[in-house]
């Protein structure tokens, strides 16, 4: 659909260069403080663009699509549990998202919760920061080889697939829960075994990782039982969504030491955190950080202005996520 000079509605602050870029392509409205926007900036922004370009922090649901004049939802980043795709899919608002480009950084991050736990590396910093370091000992900070050790994925898409490499790369023998077998070649060359059943998997596995979107299916899929069936020794990684782990049921595990520890980079109420969070030892804990690379950062730009200009000229935008009527 062409429109005469529509308006972009950008809700958070955006690297200089996807921002300049996108004041030269469109009639653009950025946020150059960077607040988070309120409710009611949300609403007005949904009824007053013809595009918003959103990002994890805004809450698009029913009430704020309701009335609202937006064409397209241009997110700037690859989950989309933050909006209301139903109600965008029966107001036919084209929605898109940024696949591909943060791949290898999330599986990153989610690598480095592992090492950082496995090796107790926030207590060990805490216990040096706090000077509370008395020196080498046989018996000081033991923490978990990785190599040799199994790890569990939930979720073997795009990030699940990168994490896979990466610990196989470590000695780690990879397992995953998909809805489906991935392809075999990749199957092959990752030498891993498909678990049908996620609670069997769970049982065997000394790392446990969430690579999984959050979707109703998965809301909370790694629940108060599902935690009960982790081995005693065994870590749990999230660098997905916090809403994918019943949060209450974790804590409740940790402090029971039900398991060894968990690297979270999500949480369920960001940006609120659970202060339990802040006085667990066995817990490394990162904020939202998985894609926080200057390279991610700039591709997602990039795909985000693909996509508006893509849609803006007449074309369907590259990564739909909801395609039905196109
Ligand atoms: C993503 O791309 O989904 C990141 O978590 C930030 O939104």
């Amino acid at each position: 659909m062409v429109m005469n000079k529509p308006l972009v509605i950008v809700t958070r602050k955006l690297p200089e260069i996807v921002e300049a870029r996108m004041k030269e392509l469109f009639n653009v409205r950025l946020n150059d403080d960077d607040h988070a926007f309120s409710r009611t900036e949300l609403i007005n922004a949904a009824n007053e663009a013809d595009i918003l370009v959103s990002t994890v922090t805004d809450k698009i649901d029913q009430e704020v699509l309701s009335n609202a004049q937006i064409k397209m939802i241009a997110n700037y980043g690859v989950g989309v549990d933050h909006i209301d795709l139903k109600t965008a899919r029966n107001k036919m608002i084209v929605v898109t998202n940024t696949p591909g480009v943060l791949t290898d950084d999330t599986a990153d991050m989610a690598m480095a919760l592992m090492l950082g736990l496995s090796r107790r590396m926030g207590e060990g910093e805490r216990q040096l920061r706090k000077s509370g370091w008395k020196g080498w000992a046989p018996t000081g900070m033991l923490g978990m080889r990785l190599g040799g050790k199994k790890l569990g994925i939930i979720g073997m898409g795009r990030i699940g697939q990168a994490l896979a490499r990466r610990a196989k790369a470590f000695g780690i023998s990879i397992h995953y829960h998909n809805r489906k077998q991935i392809e075999e070649e990749i199957h092959n060359e990752l030498g891993a075994t498909y678990w049908s059943s996620l609670d069997q998997m769970i049982i065997q596995m000394d790392i446990i990782s969430m690579n999984c979107p959050h979707t109703e299916e998965t809301h909370h899929i790694m629940s108060k039982r599902r935690l009960g069936l982790m081995q005693k020794h065994a870590l749990l990684i999230n660098a997905a969504r916090g809403d994918v782990i019943d949060e209450t049921a974790l804590i409740e595990t940790l402090e029971a030491k039900a398991i060894a520890g968990a690297g979270l980079d999500v949480f369920e109420n960001e940006p609120h955190v659970n202060p339990a969070f802040f006085t667990l030892e066995n817990v490394v804990i990162a904020p939202h950080m998985g894609s926080a690379t200057n390279e991610a950062r700039a591709a997602m730009g990039e795909k985000v202005i693909i996509n508006v200009k893509t849609y803006l000229d007449g074309h369907s935008a590259p990564d739909r996520v909801i395609a039905e009527w196109i």
